[in-house]
């Protein structure tokens, strides 16, 4: 019999894209929650529920309901100053939220892909292996680390990947990224500030997808470190956007974190040493060059 994985956080970037990776593969059937409508453009072949994440009655009424092999948690606070400065909120829905599924999978004996984040590190020393020390900057990454550990301390089946400045397009996103904000910014003629002290390996979120569905197909158990391959500061990364669309790059200007006025810190030098993840799953990300081609080719699509 096909097993089935229930996605939280389907409207999600992630979520769309694994919603989609999953409805592809038809090796699995799905069950996508999210809070509120279902904003994903195509309703065959799996099953919808609306799953407030932070309602812990209805997410074991849909848990009980559905009885998954393996849960996919995708939905997150993932504004890192929204969560420095409401951390309350933020530890209800990235820690609390958490427990409520660790005690569900417990119970039901569901496996556990949990998506965590490069902020666990304090970016001193990057890029970071798996059994690298954690040391949080920002609320955000502390959330996620106590994530990290209630899980670690269950007795469930668990994989944590962790990811890096995620990249990509899905109909009626509820937050930008990067790429898409670089873009549309310079094609609007406006100078956009961004810092060069900051590096990082960006992911396209097809590959993260893949990876959440390699984790489930191989049962690959433990931290896996999961992002593009390709290791650059925020400045150079904008500047590929613009050469990529052709855009005027006069217009990037180059600052230093310190000159930004953020609520939350951000990390020096992030990025992940991947061989742990290529070993065990077969994962092989895109090149950035290639990620960028691969969001060309859809936006057109949508554009249609
Ligand atoms: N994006 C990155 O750069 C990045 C980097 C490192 C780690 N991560 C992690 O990767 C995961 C996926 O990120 P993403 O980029 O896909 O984020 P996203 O696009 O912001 O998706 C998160 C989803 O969670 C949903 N959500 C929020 N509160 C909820 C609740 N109470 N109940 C149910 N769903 C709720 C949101 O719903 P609405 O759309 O309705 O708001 C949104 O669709 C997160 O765990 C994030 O922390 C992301």
């Amino acid at each position: 019999m096909m097993k089935k994985i229930l996605v939280t956080g389907s409207n999600g970037l992630l979520g769309q894209k694994i919603t989609e990776k999953i409805l592809a593969e038809k090796r699995a059937g799905l069950v996508a929650t999210s809070k509120g409508v279902n904003r994903y453009p195509v309703n065959d072949g799996y099953e919808y529920a609306e799953m407030d994440i932070l309602n812990p009655e209805q997410v074991r009424r849909v848990i009980e309901k559905y009885r998954p092999d393996v849960i996919i948690h995708t939905a997150a606070m993932t504004n890192v100053d929204a969560c420095e400065e409401n951390k309350t909120r933020c530890h209800q829905l990235n820690v609390d939220a958490v427990q409520t599924l660790v005690s569900l999978c417990e119970a039901l004996k569901i496996h556990l892909v949990h998506l965590s984040t490069d902020f666990v590190f304090d970016g001193a020393d990057g890029p970071y292996s798996e059994d690298a020390a954690v040391n949080p900057l920002s609320y955000y990454g502390e959330s996620k680390v106590l994530a990290e550990e209630l899980i670690q301390h269950s007795k469930i089946n668990w994989t944590i990947l962790r990811t890096i400045l995620v990249y990509g397009i899905t109909t009626d996103m509820s937050r930008s990224n990067i790429v898409l904000w670089a873009k549309g910014a310079l094609e609007k003629g406006q100078p956009v500030h961004v810092v060069n002290d900051q590096w990082r390996m960006p992911t396209l979120a097809e590959d993260l997808a893949e990876a959440c569905f390699l984790a489930f197909e191989k049962q690959a158990y433990g931290i896996y470190h999961i992002s593009g391959k390709d290791y650059m500061s925020i400045a150079d990364l904008v500047k590929k956007v613009a050469d990529y669309w052709c855009l005027d790059g006069s217009l990037i200007k180059e600052i230093d974190s310190g000159s930004l006025n953020q609520s939350a810190k951000r990390p020096f030098r992030t990025g992940f040493i991947l061989d742990h993840a290529i070993k065990d799953l077969d994962y092989n990300p895109h090149s950035f060059k290639n990620g960028l081609e691969i969001v060309n080719r859809q936006m057109k699509n949508l554009i249609k």
